[in-house]
């Protein structure tokens, strides 16, 4: 017998959000510290199945992994994703195995394994505290993501977070996860039209036999416009509790300029008036909304919270922090060429094969050189970021303009879509130091940061680095809320 629960309430309103950051740069034990200092931690849930599975792979050193796979409500399922990839003595420099690469062809081990990873990162982040957890996903990765909530949602994860794209079918889908109910959506497939058919992505959470339905989280949308926040009031497939208004000055994929599409001399685009957010609108949506993008002051939490917004969504500052998932080279090398004042980011409107804008820390041996990316020979062996299309034959294939060119034109892609895209999905991993072997080395990583990345600068202690908690003190020192922590 199941018994119903209540969703989550967000009183009182978190003022500080650690945004989400894939692919686990904001990992458990940077959402958990965030969570400790009483504001809301979010984990990636970004390709958070190969994060799990890789991790396994390396051993699993301290037994974290395990010790939440034991808590997942269904031993079974667990067991069995164990026993695909834990290595007792890790991978002694082999490269990892791969995970199935996702598509609507997916079976039950794939889907088992997406809701035992969100459930670890989840249970891990809430561990040993009251503090409340929210997990990001990314609306243009369609396949993983309802297997993904519902292993978040058994772990108790109090907020579901998602942008780059319109994630107008999620709050629904939140709410049928809750009632233990089948999940169908439709596959989103470039060029097919709404009448077309196409192949539904099915998901069914009976096949996980617990006594206690789990929590509806609240559901904030990540939107870069008021026009696109109103839509969604309007037109969601059920509640939103709440937005992130994210400005294209935020680390990661950022919306595309509204209008002509002019671009500087370095190709990055160019925002207008046009994007500028109009916050009367926002007030009068009547729910709390945080700004995102350049908040890396006291003065600009104060200014976010003088347009009426609940409080601030924060990114870059917290990336490279002492508890973020980048590997320690990676962020030594950041904080270094900030320390020096040599720190660029471009926001690059050809790195991301999803053809948003995507920033890219310059930082030395990463994807961000012409040399490093010259030297890489093209492959897509993890396809997160792939795109359904339709094959001549009628039937449903997947492409990413950052494959090998000859295979994306084989697959009807246009050649042009192909210059110098990244792989995103293989620099993120190498990132937070998984990535994968291959005959010449491992995969180059790439950076991601906003444009403020030199206010890093303010809370970096000598040179030694920062924690997530040295980052809350520095954002609130001087802000007071009434009623609020
Ligand atoms: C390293 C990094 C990775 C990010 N990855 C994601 C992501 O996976 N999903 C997402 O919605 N936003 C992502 N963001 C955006 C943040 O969640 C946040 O909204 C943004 O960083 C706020 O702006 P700021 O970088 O100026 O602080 C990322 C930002 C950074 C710096």
């Amino acid at each position: 017998m199941r018994t119903p629960t209540p969703s989550v309430d967000l009183d009182p309103l978190p003022l500080l959000i650690q945004g989400g950051m894939g692919v686990a740069v904001s990992n458990y034990r940077l959402a958990r510290a965030v969570a400790m200092t009483g504001h809301l931690g979010v984990v990636s849930g970004t390709a958070i199945d190969l994060v799990l599975a890789r991790r396994l792979q390396d051993g699993d050193p301290g037994g974290e992994m395990r010790d939440a796979m034991a808590r997942f409500p269904v031993p079974g399922i667990a067991d069995r994703v164990l026993e695909r990839y834990f290595l007792p003595a890790g991978r002694r420099g082999r490269p990892y195995r791969g995970v199935p690469m996702r598509s609507h062809r997916d079976n039950h081990a794939s889907q088992d394994l997406l809701a035992v990873a969100a459930f670890v990162e989840v249970a891990l982040a809430k561990r040993d505290h009251q503090g409340r957890i929210g997990i990001n996903l990314l609306t243009k990765v369609q396949v993983p993501t309802v297997p993904s909530l519902f292993g978040a949602m058994l772990a108790g994860v109090d907020v579901v977070l998602m942008g780059a794209g319109i994630p107008r079918d999620i709050p629904g889908i939140l709410d049928r996860l809750a009632a233990m109910e089948p999940v169908e959506t439709r596959l989103e497939v470039a060029g097919a039209s709404a009448r077309e058919s196409v192949p539904h992505l099915r998901f069914d959470p009976t096949r996980f036999p617990i006594d206690t339905a789990p929590r509806r989280p609240a559901f904030l949308p990540i939107v870069s416009s008021h026009t696109l926040a109103t839509v969604l009031v309007r037109k969601a497939s059920g509640s939103v509790e709440g937005f992130i208004v994210e400005a294209p000055t935020a680390g990661g994929h950022n919306a595309p300029p509204r209008g002509t599409g002019a671009y500087d001399a370095l190709g990055q685009p160019l925002y207008g008036d046009r994007d500028q957010v109009d916050f009367e609108v926002m007030r009068d949506l009547g729910l709390p909304f945080w700004l995102a993008g350049g908040i890396d002051s006291p003065e600009r939490v104060r200014e976010a919270l003088d347009t009426g917004a609940a409080g601030v969504q924060v990114g870059t500052l917290f990336a490279f922090c002492r508890e973020s998932g980048i590997a320690q080279p990676l962020r030594s090398a950041v904080l270094d060429a900030v320390h020096r004042g040599r720190e660029f980011v471009l926001t690059s409107s050809r790195a991301s094969s999803t053809g948003y804008p995507f920033k890219v820390a310059a930082i030395p041996g990463t994807l961000s050189e012409q040399a490093v990316y010259a030297a890489r020979t093209r492959l897509c062996d993890l396809g997160y970021l792939r795109e359904a299309y339709i094959k001549p034959s009628g039937g449903i294939g997947y492409r990413c303009a950052a494959e090998p060119v000859a295979d994306h034109i084989a697959k009807g892609g246009d050649a042009a879509a192909t210059v110098d895209r990244m792989c995103l999905c293989n620099g993120l991993s190498a990132a937070i130091g998984l990535g994968q072997v291959r005959g010449d080395g491992v995969e180059p990583a790439v950076i991601t940061s906003g444009d403020g990345l030199g206010s890093v600068r303010t809370v970096l202690d000598n040179g030694d680095g920062y924690s997530a908690a040295d980052v809350v003190a520095h954002l609130l020192r001087g802000v007071q809320v009434a009623g609020r922590a």
